[in-house]
C-alpha cells in the first residue's frame, strides 16, 4: 500500500510519484527491546535542544539524544553570530522590520515580534552561563550582516560563535542532574499510540543496539538538512532525519521548498565547503568576478549586503556570464592582524591552503545552508501531534517567512528552545513516562531485492538536488527529480537497514522528494525559492504557506 502526501494548497505534484509507504523504518517488538523512560525526551543537541532541556529540567527529568557527539551540530559550526537588539542605536522595531522585509510577505508577524523582543534577555542569560561573547567597553559587541539596518550580530571568539555557545551550554547541561545525555544515539522513528499521541521513540544506541525510549513529551530539535545537497556548509549530521520521522508519524510540515543558500562558501577542490561568514562582507569584504570586477551593485543597491537570496542568485548569474565556477571575496584591504583576531577560524583555514589574504582573493560560491521550512509549530512550539514539540532549525515557526535574515536562527533556537522546554515540562505529570505503554509490534515484509550501496544512492541524490532543486528551479527539472527519486525509492524504501547509514539514506530520499514536490507546487518566486518559469511573486495565489502531511 502506498500513501500519497496530502498538499493543503496549490497544484498537485506529479501523480506518478510514490511517497514513503511505511509507518516505521524498522521492525519493532516493544516487549523484547531494551527500554528507557523519561518525562521529557529531547532529540538533538544544538542551541534549541540544549535550551529546551535546560528549561524542562526545572520541572522534570530529561533525556537528550543526539546522533553524533554533542559537539557536532549546525549550531557549533555557526560563525557570524546571533542577532538581537543589543546596542543603544538599535530598536526592536528596526529588527522586526528587517526580519519582515527579508521574509517576503509570509512571516508570522506575532512570532517575529515576540522572538525579537525576547532576544536581549536570553542572550544576557547565555553570557551569565559563561558564553564568552566578544565585548566592547564591557558590553556585547555587535556587527553587521546583509539585510540588517543596524549592527546587531553578537559574536564570540571572533568567528567561533557557535562553538563557544555550544561549550557554555554543554557545561550548563552537565551541571544539571535532571538531564542525561545519550550520544551516538540515532532516533529512527517517533512512536505514536492508537490516539495518535506521541509516546517516545524507537532508536539505535551505538553501544547497546535497538532501544525504545518511552517519553511523556518529546521535543524534536534535530536541526537542518544541508547535506541533502552536494554543496553545503552543513556538517555530516545535517541530513534532515527529523523531518522524515515527523512525516512518517503524520506531523504537518510546511514550506519545504525554502532552502536557504549561503552566498559565500570556500570553493577549492578537495576542501570542505567551509562557510566564509557574511560578517566579513558586513565589515567591508567585496565580491569580484573572475575579471576582477565588483559586480554586486549591478544587482542590488545594498551591493554585498543585499539579502542572501539576492546575493546568491547574483553570484550564480555572474558565474554564468563569465563562464566561471566561482567568484572571489576580496579582503586584501583588511589589516592582517585584525583579520587573524576577528576571524581566527577562517584565517586558519585560508592559511592551510596557502591563501595570503594580503595578496590573494578567496574563491567562493553559494551552497545549501539553512532549512527554513520544516515541522509546523505554533507559538508554544506545539506540533499537530499531542505530546510532540519542535524547535530550532527543524521547526517552521513563521519567523523567517520565505527568507531568513542572517543570524536570526540561533536567536530562534534560543527563544523556541526555552518555550518548548517550558510547555513540554508543564504538561508532564510526574512519573507519567512510567505509565503503562501499549505493545508495539510492527513487521515489515521481507524484501528479496538486490543488496544496495547506500553511499552511492546518497551521492547521486545530493548531486540531483544540487542540479535540479538548487538556487533556481523550473517545472521540468522538478518533475524529473520527483520521477528519479520515486524510482530510487522503489528499491531503497523496501529494505530494512540496521545502521544509521541506511536509515539516513531512506530519510534523505523522503525529505528530498517532499522538497521537490513543494517546490513544484509553489508556482511563483518568493525569497529563497526562485522559479525560472515563474520569476515573479504571485501574492494572489501564494502569499501563504505550503503544508504537507502524510495521509494516515
Ligand atoms: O555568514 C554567517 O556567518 C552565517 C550566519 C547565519 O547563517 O545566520
Amino acid at each position: 500500500m502506498t500513501s500519497q502526501p496530502e498538499f493543503k494548497q496549490g497544484p498537485k505534484p506529479q501523480d506518478s510519484v510514490l511517497a514513503e509507504p511505511r509507518r516505521y523504518l524498522v521492525n519493532i517488538d516493544s516487549i523484547s527491546t531494551h527500554q528507557l523512560f523519561t518525562d521529557c525526551l529531547v532529540i538533538g543537541a544544538g542551541i534549541a535542544g540544549f535550551r529546551a532541556a535546560i528549561e524542562a529540567a526545572e520541572h522534570c527529568n530529561v533525556i537528550i539524544v543526539c546522533k553524533d557527539t554533542v559537539k557536532n551540530s549546525n549550531t557549533a559550526k555557526a560563525q557570524g553570530g546571533i542577532a538581537s537588539v543589543l546596542n543603544k542605536t538599535d530598536t526592536f522595531e528596526s529588527h522586526i522590520t528587517d526580519t519582515l522585509n527579508t521574509g517576503c510577505g509570509i512571516c508570522d508577524e506575532g512570532i517575529v515580534d515576540s522572538v525579537i523582543r525576547q532576544g536581549p534577555e536570553l542572550i544576557e542569560q547565555l553570557l551569565d552561563w559563561g558564553t564568552e561573547f566578544d565585548l566592547i567597553d564591557g558590553h556585547i559587541a555587535t556587527t553587521l550582516e546583509g539585510g540588517h539596518s543596524c549592527p546587531r550580530v553578537a559574536h564570540a571568539h571572533g568567528d567561533e560563535t557557535g562553538r563557544i555557545i555550544t561549550e557554555a551550554l554543554i557545561k550548563k547541561v552537565g551541571q544539571n542532574s535532571n538531564i542525561r545525555i545519550l550520544e551516538n544515539f540515532y532516533a529512527i522513528d517517533l512512536l505514536t499510540n492508537d490516539d495518535n499521541k506521541c509516546i517516545g521513540i524507537v532508536g539505535h544506541d551505538n553501544h547497546r543496539g535497538p532501544q525504545i525510549i518511552w517519553a511523556a513529551n518529546t521535543i524534536l530539535a534535530t536541526g537542518g538538512a544541508g547535506r541533502l545537497y552536494r554543496e553545503t556548509t552543513n556538517p555530516e549530521v545535517a541530513t534532515g532525519d527529523g523531518i522524515a520521522i515527523a512525516y512518517r508519524a503524520g506531523v504537518v510540515l510546511q514550506d519545504l521548498e525554502f532552502m536557504q543558500f549561503h552566498p559565500t562558501t570556500l570553493y577549492i577542490a578537495g576542501a570542505t565547503r567551509a562557510l566564509i561568514t557574511e560578517t566579513l562582507r558586513g565589515e567591508g569584504a567585496v565580491l569580484l568576478d573572475n575579471k576582477g570586477r565588483r559586480f554586486m551593485k549591478e544587482y542590488h543597491e545594498a551591493a554585498e549586503l543585499a539579502p542572501r537570496d539576492i546575493v546568491s542568485r547574483a553570484i550564480l548569474t555572474q558565474m554564468r556570464k563569465t563562464e566561471s565556477t566561482h567568484v572571489y571575496l576580496d579582503v586584501r584591504h583588511f589589516d592582517k592582524a585584525y583579520f587573524a583576531k576577528r576571524f581566527p577560524q577562517i584565517n586558519e583555514l585560508l592559511e592551510s591552503f596557502d591563501i595570503d589574504i594580503g595578496h590573494d582573493l578567496i574563491p567562493v560560491r553559494p551552497s545549501a545552508h539553512y532549512m527554513i521550512g520544516g515541522v509546523k509549530t505554533d507559538s508554544l512550539a506545539k506540533t499537530n501531534i499531542e505530546n510532540l514539540y519542535a524547535c530550532g532549525e527543524i521547526a517552521s515557526t513563521g519567523l523567517h517567512g520565505a527568507n531568513r535574515l542572517g543570524s536570526n536562527s540561533l536567536l530562534e533556537g534560543l527563544v523556541f528552545g526555552k518555550i518548548a522546554g517550558k510547555i513540554a515540562s508543564q504538561s508532564t505529570k510526574a512519573g507519567a513516562a512510567h505509565l503503562k505503554h501499549p505493545l508495539i509490534k510492527y513487521q515489515i515484509p521481507h524484501s528479496d531485492r538486490t543488496r544496495l550501496d547506500a553511499a552511492d544512492v546518497r551521492n547521486s541524490l545530493r548531486a540531483l538536488m544540487w542540479r535540479n532543486v538548487g538556487i533556481t528551479r523550473k517545472a521540468q527539472l522538478l518533475t524529473e527529480t520527483q520521477e528519479i527519486i520515486s524510482f530510487w525509492q522503489r528499491y531503497v524504501m523496501d529494505k530494512i537497514f540496521d545502521s544509521p547509514e541506511g536509515w539516513e539514506c531512506q530519510n534523505m530520499l523522503t525529505v528530498c522528494l517532499l522538497m521537490a514536490q513543494s517546490a513544484y507546487v509553489r508556482q511563483e518566486s518568493r525569497g529563497v525559492h526562485f522559479r525560472r518559469d515563474f520569476p515573479h511573486t504571485d501574492d494572489e495565489h501564494f502569499k501563504k504557506h505550503i503544508e504537507i502531511s502524510r495521509r494516515l
